[in-house]
């Protein structure tokens, strides 16, 4: 306690505890008044996972894509180290939009915190610079055709167009340059802008105290926040709603606590259950590939497809323009002074359209995207199966083994594998083929060193997870023959 006492007499904590703990805030504050610290929490979380990960990330493109691969398999909880940053970074999209959407259903954007929207509507574009960013540096197939479309709708914008593609890919191609420049923006410039938004935001909230529950700022207010008369009913008004003599400590922040603590408890089981997603290393040859963006972009992404061609990029840049513009916008336009969304019936009806719009494309996206189940599989692959399934692409096993009618057929058909042999023989035999089939065999060992044990393994869940089109519920017939173990010499 000594050392309390030693900083209060020269700094005065008791009042700093006194702004920030024991401040009165307005009584009968709702859960959804809890969103705005979830994010503050998850935003703590990706800078924890994020500086882990960055102390064993390298940020070119030879080494991109295997130092996540290490992380992944070498470090000690990495896969979900590198889960619960790439789910928290859902999370996060999905927090700051439901916590602008409560700001805007419950008109606490209004005057006095006019100021405090806009801070919030920088921090959501700081939040997608950070997805946009992020979605780059595995430097896997998805990584690199997704940034490379991404970036060339950026470059269809009007008159700035062409700078700001060479700006944002350093140079004309999608290279080693442009992933210095996503990862110095993603652990550089964006952190810094967002603890600056951040702390602003908080501080404004602190000063101006939270917004209350809507009805206590309506009954006899002037019917514009414009009117002279607002500032003094507002403030008269605010104040009756502190009566209760309601504390952000402990009563308010107890509720936060709880919101907090399940949506990291959510974010957890996320990256156990799904891990990260990672796809064969980015090979600009493979023109082939269809990038899907990120969830949260797929709804223009859609829109995109829906447009002909010579519309596209007027609606690539107008459309997320002019929302966006609408939203910084939004408390200069809209000066009535009811806050209630039932008594707001355009705020109602452009809520209902944005947010109905944007599901429907989602929808749709999702639907031609299919669910994520390989059709080989059956269901939804484990990180393990999906980093095998990555390597069998990568390591060309389909130029010489058919699977579901592809690939060549030098070697026997796998569509049907995992009905047969079980993940140990398969390790066994990728590792060393000529001790099961002599040294005549044309399928060369797979072994270290040409690939680690790690990931034979991989490949062998991979390989037992294949069923063709028997389905995931058939029980295999297993029937595995071991060599006899070779004569020690
Ligand atoms: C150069 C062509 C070639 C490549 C590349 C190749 N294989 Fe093979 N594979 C064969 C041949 C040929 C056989 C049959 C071996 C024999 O019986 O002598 C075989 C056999 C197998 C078998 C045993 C199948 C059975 O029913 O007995 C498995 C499993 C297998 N390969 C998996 C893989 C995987 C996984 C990869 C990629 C890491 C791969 N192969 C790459 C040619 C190849």
């Amino acid at each position: 306690m000594s050392l309390v006492s030693w900083l209060d007499r020269r700094m005065d904590l008791a009042s700093i505890k006194r702004t920030l703990l024991d401040r009165e805030v307005p009584d009968r504050l709702t859960w959804w008044h809890t969103l705005g610290s979830a994010v503050l929490t998850v935003f703590l979380v990706q800078v924890v996972t994020g500086i882990v990960l960055a102390t064993f990330y390298s940020p070119s493109p030879e080494h991109a894509y295997d130092s996540i691969r290490y992380i992944g398999t070498q470090v000690g909880s990495g896969q979900l180290l590198h889960g619960i940053h790439h789910w928290a970074a859902s999370a996060m999209v999905i927090l700051v939009l439901a916590h602008m959407i409560r700001v805007f259903s419950m008109g606490a954007y209004k005057f006095p915190r006019e100021g405090n929207w806009v801070l919030g509507a920088g921090l959501f574009v700081v939040v997608l610079g950070f997805s946009f960013t992020g979605y780059l540096l595995p430097w896997d197939q998805k990584a690199y055709w997704a940034t490379a479309v991404g970036t060339s709708i950026a470059g269809t914008t009007p008159v700035v167009g062409s700078l700001l593609l060479s700006v944002l890919r350093g140079g004309s191609e999608l290279g080693a340059a442009t992933l210095s420049r996503f990862y110095a923006l993603h652990v550089l410039l964006f952190p810094a802008l967002l603890i600056g938004i951040v702390l602003l935001h908080l501080a404004l909230v602190i000063r101006q105290g939270i917004a209350p529950r809507t009805k206590a700022l309506e009954d006899g207010a002037p019917d514009r926040t414009t009117d002279v008369a607002y500032p003094e009913y507002y403030h008269t008004a605010y104040a009756e709603t502190k009566r209760g003599g309601v504390r952000f400590f402990p009563e308010i922040i107890a509720k936060d606590v709880i919101v907090s603590t399940i949506v990291v408890v959510l974010i957890v089981l996320f990256a156990l259950a799904f891990g990260a997603p990672l796809d064969p290393p980015a090979d600009p040859t493979d023109t082939a590939y269809v990038p899907t963006p990120e969830w949260y972009f797929l709804p223009l992404y859609q829109l995109l497809k829906m447009v002909p061609g010579s519309f596209e990029s007027v609606v690539a840049f107008g459309v997320p323009a002019a929302l966006l513009l609408m939203v910084f916008a939004l408390p200069f336009y809209d000066r009535g002074s009811k806050r209630t969304l039932r008594h707001r019936p355009i705020a109602m009806a452009s809520l209902t359209i944005v947010l109905g719009g944007s599901a429907f494309l989602l929808g749709a996206a999702m639907r031609e995207a299919g669910p994520g189940i390989p059709p080989e599989v059956g269901r939804p692959l484990t990180s393990a199966e999906r980093a095998g399934r990555a390597l069998f692409r990568s390591q060309k096993c389909n130029d010489c083994h058919v699977v579901m009618g592809e690939g060549g057929d030098q070697g026997p058909e796998l569509t049907e594998i995992g009905l047969h042999h079980s993940a140990a023989w398969l390790h066994s035999f990728l590792e060393a083929p000529s001790r099961f089939r002599g040294d005549t065999t044309e399928m060369s060992a797979f072994g270290p060193p040409t690939l680690s044990h790690q990931e034979i393994e991989e490949l062998a869940q991979y390989l037992t997870s294949l069923r063709g089109t028997a389905g995931p519920d058939v029980e295999p017939q297993i029937n595995d023959t071991f060599p006899d173990p070779p004569v020690p010499r």
